[in-house]
C-alpha cells in the first residue's frame, strides 16, 4: 500500500465479500449488528450485482446500492465497491451473443455462470465501461466508499478465448510486438519449422486445437497477448474510476495460487494503487502453510511492500473434488500467516454463507449454522487479533534472499514438447522455498532484471526462460560477490523461445562453470542415488544431465545410472563470488542440507538461530519497533527467547514469549 492513493481504512482492515442483494433486507440490520461484533471495518460490495444494478441496458438502479452504502456508512464500515463486470447479465449476451468465449476446441460457452466473456469483445469493453463510469460517478463522494475494486480475479474462467474476434485483437498485439515486420514473427517464431512460414498477417490464428504440437513461440505470445488483453480491460475499467475519483484507491483480487497462472502479475502489480491477493488452500496440499507463505511473499514483493488479502476462506471451500474443513485454530493461524508476511488486510470470501446459487456450500464468516458455531467464534477472535495488531500496518518485511519468479519463463516451461512433461515451475519454486521457510529466513521474489545489490543470496530454481538482460544481471551478482543458485533446466532459451547453442544450461554455462551436452529426464517414479557432500541416503528424482566442469567444482554425484559418477550439484567461484547448480530434483532433506550450506557461503541468518519444528517465524519491521511473528503449527507450543509486549495478549515479554500450543504470538520489540 505504497500509493499515493492509500485506504483509509485504520489498522489492519478486515471483513469480506458482501452481498446482501441476496437477502431480504430485514436480514441486513442483523449483518451490521454482527459485523459490528466482530470488529469488520471494510466490505467488498456489489462485485456480482450487474443484473441488478442495470436491469436493461443503459437503465440503471441505483436504489438498493445506495441504501446499502448508506448503511454500511451508518454502521462505521467502509465499502471496497467493486465493478460488477466479472458477471454481465443474461439480456448482455442476448443482444451481443458475440461476447461469449469460444475455447481451444471451438465450443462458444453459454451464460448462465460468472465470466463468460471474450475479453477482446468491443461490446463487453463498452458495456463494462459504461457501468463501471456509471458507478463511478454516482458513488465517487458517498463517504462509505473507501476503495475501488475492479472487476474479481480477472481470468479466472476466461483467461483465453480462441473466436474470430479475439485473432484480431491477437493480429494487432503482434503487429505492435513485432513492429508490423512479419518477417521478424516468423524468425521469432522459427516458422521455417513445419511449413508454418506467414505471408499474411491475417494467417496467423490463436492457438486452436491442432492435431500435433503447435508452435512453442506462437503459444507464448498467445499467453502474453492474454495477459495484456485482460489488464487493458483492468486499466480502462481503473480509468474511468479514476477520472470520478481521484483520490479513491484501486485495487483488483489477484490469485496466486498452483492452479493458476493466465497473468503475468509483474505487469499488472504497477498499475493498481493497492495490490491485493485470493489465497485458498488445496484439500491435498499436506503443508498448505507453506503455499501461503510463498503466495504472500510474492504478494509483498509484487507489492513493493505491504498489500491485502482479499480473499480466503474460514473453511471449506466448494470447489475441489473434496473440500476440507480448517482444524481449530487453522483459519487464525493462516490469516495472522498473512499478516506477518505484509498483509495490511485481511478478507474472507464471504460475509454470510449463501442459502442459494452455486456457492451455497462454501464456507463463510457466517455460516449456515449462525452464530453458535466455531467459525463464527473464530471470526470475532480474529477481529479482536486484528485489532491488537494495528499498529503492525505498514511495517514491511527485510529479506536478503530474493527467489527469481517470472511468468514468461513459467509459461515456457510448461508448453508441451520439453524433455520432461512433469515440470512444474511452482513446485519447483515451492521445493527450494520449502527449507528457508522451515528455517525462517525471510524471502522476497523478484524478476530476472530486479536491483539484486541489497540481497546476499539469489536463488533461481527454474528459470527455463530468460532473456540476455536478466541471465547478465544474475551472473553480474555473483560476479559481484553475491551467492546465486541456479536448478536444471535453466537459461535453456531465450525470449523467443529458442535454444542456446553450445551446450546446457545456456546462458548460465560460464557463471555456473558447467556444461552439459545432454538431459537424461527421469521417468515418475525413478529415483537416483547421490554420494559426495550429500546426506548418505541422498536421492533424487524428475531430471538428470551429463555435466562436464569447465571451472566448477562438483558437491554431489549421481550415484547409479548412465550418468553413475558423473557431477549432480556443483559450486563455482566466478569473480568474487559463489553460483551453485543444482542439476536434478534433490529429496527434500538432501535439498535442505544443500540449502543450509548454501545460505553459508551467503552468511544469510534465519530471524530466529535455532527456531523449533513446525515454528513459522518472520519479523515485520516498522518505523518505531519490529514485531516478531511466532506461528506454532506443529501443535506443540514453543519458548522463544523475546523481548517487548506480546500484541495478541497485551503482556509484556522479559526474556520469552511462550507460544500456545497451535497458537499464534507477536511480539512488538521497539527499536
Ligand atoms: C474466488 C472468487 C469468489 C468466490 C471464491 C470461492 O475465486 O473470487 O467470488 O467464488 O473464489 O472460493
Amino acid at each position: 500500500m505504497t500509493s499515493a492513493r492509500s485506504l483509509r481504512v485504520p489498522g489492519i482492515a478486515y471483513g469480506g465479500d458482501y452481498n446482501p442483494e441476496q437477502w431480504p433486507e430485514e436480514v441486513w440490520a442483523e449483518d451490521m449488528r454482527l459485523m459490528r461484533e466482530a470488529g469488520v471495518t471494510m466490505v467488498n460490495v456489489g462485485i456480482f450485482s450487474w443484473a441488478l444494478l442495470e436491469p436493461s441496458e443503459g437503465v440503471y438502479d441505483f436504489a438498493r446500492m445506495d441504501r446499502i452504502l448508506d448503511l454500511l456508512h451508518a454502521n462505521g464500515i467502509a465499502a471496497d465497491l467493486a465493478t460488477p463486470t466479472a458477471a454481465p447479465p443474461a439480456w448482455f449476451f442476448r443482444a451481443y451473443p458475440g461476447s461469449l468465449p469460444v475455447d481451444r476446441d471451438g465450443r462458444t460457452l453459454s451464460y448462465g455462470s460468472r465470466q463468460t466473456f471474450c475479453p477482446s469483445s468491443p461490446a463487453y469493453r463498452r458495456a463494462a465501461l459504461c457501468i463501471a463510469g456509471a458507478l463511478a460517478e454516482r458513488y465517487a463522494e458517498h463517504p462509505a466508499v473507501a476503495m475501488w475494486h475492479v472487476h474479481n480475479e480477472y481470468g479466472c474462467h476466461n483467461a483465453a478465448c480462441y473466436c474470430d474476434t479475439s485473432a484480431a485483437a491477437f493480429r494487432i498485439w503482434l503487429r505492435a510486438r513485432y513492429t508490423d515486420d512479419l518477417d521478424a514473427l516468423n524468425h521469432a517464431w522459427g516458422t521455417t519449422f513445419w511449413s508454418q512460414w506467414y505471408y499474411d498477417w491475417e494467417e496467423i490464428l490463436p492457438p486452436r486445437a491442432t492435431g500435433a504440437p503447435p508452435n512453442p513461440t506462437h503459444q507464448l505470445d498467445w499467453r502474453r497477448f492474454c495477459s495484456d488483453e485482460l489488464l487493458s480491460l483492468c486499466t480502462a475499467e481503473r480509468d474511468s474510476l479514476r477520472r470520478a475519483a481521484p483520490d479513491i484507491p484501486a485495487t483488483t483480487n489477484l490469485m496466486v495460487l498452483r492452479t493458476f497462472d493466465a497473468l503475468d502479475y509483474w505487469r499488472w502489480a504497477p498499475e493498481l494503487d493497492i495490490v491485493s491477493n485470493d489465497h485458498y488452500l488445496m484439500s491435498d496440499d499436506p503443508e498448505s502453510d507453506i503455499d501461503i507463505a510463498l503466495s504472500a511473499d510474492l504478494m509483498r514483493s509484487l507489492a513493493g511492500g505491504p498489500w491485502m488479502l482479499m480473499e480466503h476462506s474460514t473453511g471449506a471451500v466448494n470447489w475441489q473434488p473434496v473440500n476440507r474443513a480448517k482444524h481449530p485454530g487453522e483459519m487464525r493461524r493462516n490469516a495472522l500467516a498473512n499478516v506477518a508476511r505484509g498483509a495490511d488486510g485481511i478478507f474472507f470470501f464471504q460475509w454470510r454463507a449463501a442459502k442459494a446459487g452455486a456457492e451455497q456450500w462454501h464456507s463463510a464468516m457466517l455460516p449456515h449454522a449462525g452464530t453458535d458455531s466455531r467459525i463464527w467464534h473464530d471470526v470475532v477472535r480474529l477481529g479482536a487479533d486484528l485489532d491488537a495488531l494495528a499498529e503492525v500496518r505498514g511495517s514491511t518485511v527485510d529479506a536478503q534472499v530474493a527467489i527469481v519468479w517470472d511468468w514468461d519463463a513459467r509459461w515456457a516451461l510448461e508448453l508441451p514438447s520439453q524433455p520432461s512433461g512433469e515440470l512444474r515451475f511452482q513446485d519447483l519454486v515451492r521445493d527450494w522455498y520449502t527449507p528457508l521457510w522451515r528455517a525462517g529466513v525471510a524471502v522476497d521474489f523478484v524478476r530476472p532484471d530486479a536491483d539484486l545489490d541489497r540481497y546476499r543470496l539469489v536463488l533461481a530454481p527454474s528459470l527455463y526462460l530468460v532473456d540476455a538482460t536478466g541471465a547478465a544481471n544474475l551472473a553480474g551478482f555473483a560476479e559481484r560477490g553475491g551467492t546465486l543458485a541456479v536448478g536444471f533446466h535453466s537459461g535453456a532459451v531465450d525470449e523467443n523461445c529458442h535454444v542456446r547453442m553450445g551446450g546446457y544450461p545456456g546462458a548460465f554455462r560460464d557463471v555456473l562453470g558447467v556444461r552439459t551436452d545432454e538431459l537424461f529426464p527421469l521417468l515418475p517414479g525413478q529415483t537416483l542415488r547421490l554420494t559426495g557432500q550429500v546426506p548418505a541416503d541422498a536421492s533424487a528424482t524428475l531430471w538428470s544431465e551429463r555435466i562436464r566442469l569447465t571451472s566448477a567444482e562438483p558437491v554431489a554425484f549421481f550415484a547409479d545410472g548412465p550418468l553413475a559418477g558423473t557431477p549432480a550439484v556443483t559450486r563455482h567461484t566466478p569473480g568474487s563470488g559463489t553460483a551453485w547448480y543444482l542439476a536434478t530434483r534433490p529429496d527434500p532433506a538432501t535439498l535442505s542440507a544443500l540449502m543450509d550450506r548454501i545460505r553459508k557461503d551467503a552468511d544469510v541468518q534465519p530471524v530466529l538461530s535455532a527456531a523449533p519444528h513446525g515454528l513459522e517465524v518472520v519479523r515485520r519491521s516498522g518505523t518505531d519497533a519490529d514485531y516478531l511473528f511466532l506461528i506454532d503449527h506443529a501443535g506443540a507450543g514453543a519458548e522463544v527467547p523475546a523481548d517487548g509486549v506480546e500484541l495478541l495478549t497485551g503482556k509484556p515479554v522479559c526474556g520469552t514469549v511462550t507460544v500456545p500450543a497451535g497458537g499464534v504470538a507477536v511480539v512488538r520489540e521497539p527499536h
